[in-house]
């Protein structure tokens, strides 16, 4: 068990299975992890449920302000409460979903998130990071950067195969790669900042993908 201070940062697309490939990871290593997209997910579920317009950014700003928001950082179990309710389910649906980048893009909204995840990221010590600005905005200074990416045939194979591959081809495409625009408004991770390592997963199977990350963790901390 690593005991030192360490931050492995992970940005990537929605698709690349950058969720799943860091909680691995972290659970692995004996890290902890933080979902940031989660962060924002949970911001729109309570715009939403106190009914501000998400188009007032004042009103989306003061709302985040005060968002009760709770989030575990342990990798096997994820549970996301915002006062007294749990939204880890109600986050993920397609509604928030459509709605999130709008939160996103909201530069008082994000500023709130990107202090809070600071902070969290601070508070653990040892920790896999994931989202969309991570290596470059919120922990720069992390000891591993690592973009996860995908194509976008790999991501559209993956997402068929969740949903079961009865779903219709063109409408399948259209839904990822609209996502890639409305997320690159708020953040550009499409391409490697500077020290930035890429990890394309295209051709790798998931262990593959979780092991590649693993050992440049384990490499980092063998140079420290
Ligand atoms: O990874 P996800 O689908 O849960 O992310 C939800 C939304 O939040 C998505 O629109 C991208 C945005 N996001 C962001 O702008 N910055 C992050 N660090 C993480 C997510």
């Amino acid at each position: 068990q690593y005991t030192g201070r360490m931050v492995v940062a992970v940005d990537g697309p929605s698709g690349s299975g950058k969720s799943s490939v860091c909680r691995a990871a972290a659970t692995t290593l004996g890290a902890a992890y933080l979902d940031t997209g989660a962060m924002y997910r949970a911001a729109t579920w309570y715009c939403l449920e106190q009914e501000v317009d998400l188009d007032d950014h004042k009103a989306v700003a003061v709302a985040v302000e005060e968002l009760p928001l709770n989030i575990s950082t342990n990798p096997d179990h994820q549970v996301i409460t915002v006062g007294e309710s749990d939204v880890t389910a109600a986050i993920r649906v397609a509604l928030i979903s459509e709605k999130v980048s709008q939160v996103a893009t909201n530069p008082e909204a994000r500023a709130l998130l990107i202090a809070a995840q600071r902070a969290i990221i601070d508070r653990e010590g040892f920790i896999v990071a994931e989202g969309r600005d991570i290596t470059t905005v919120v922990a720069p200074d992390a000891q591993v950067r690592v973009l996860l990416t995908a194509s976008a045939e790999a991501r559209l194979r993956r997402r068929g195969a969740q949903l079961g591959g009865t779903q219709d081809d063109e409408a399948l495409r259209r839904q990822v790669l609209d996502r890639d625009t409305k997320d690159s408004a708020a953040s550009n991770f499409t391409v490697a900042a500077d020290g930035v390592a890429v990890l394309d997963s295209s051709e790798l199977s998931f262990q593959q993908t979780v092991d590649s990350l693993i050992s440049r963790v384990q490499l980092a901390q063998g140079a420290r």
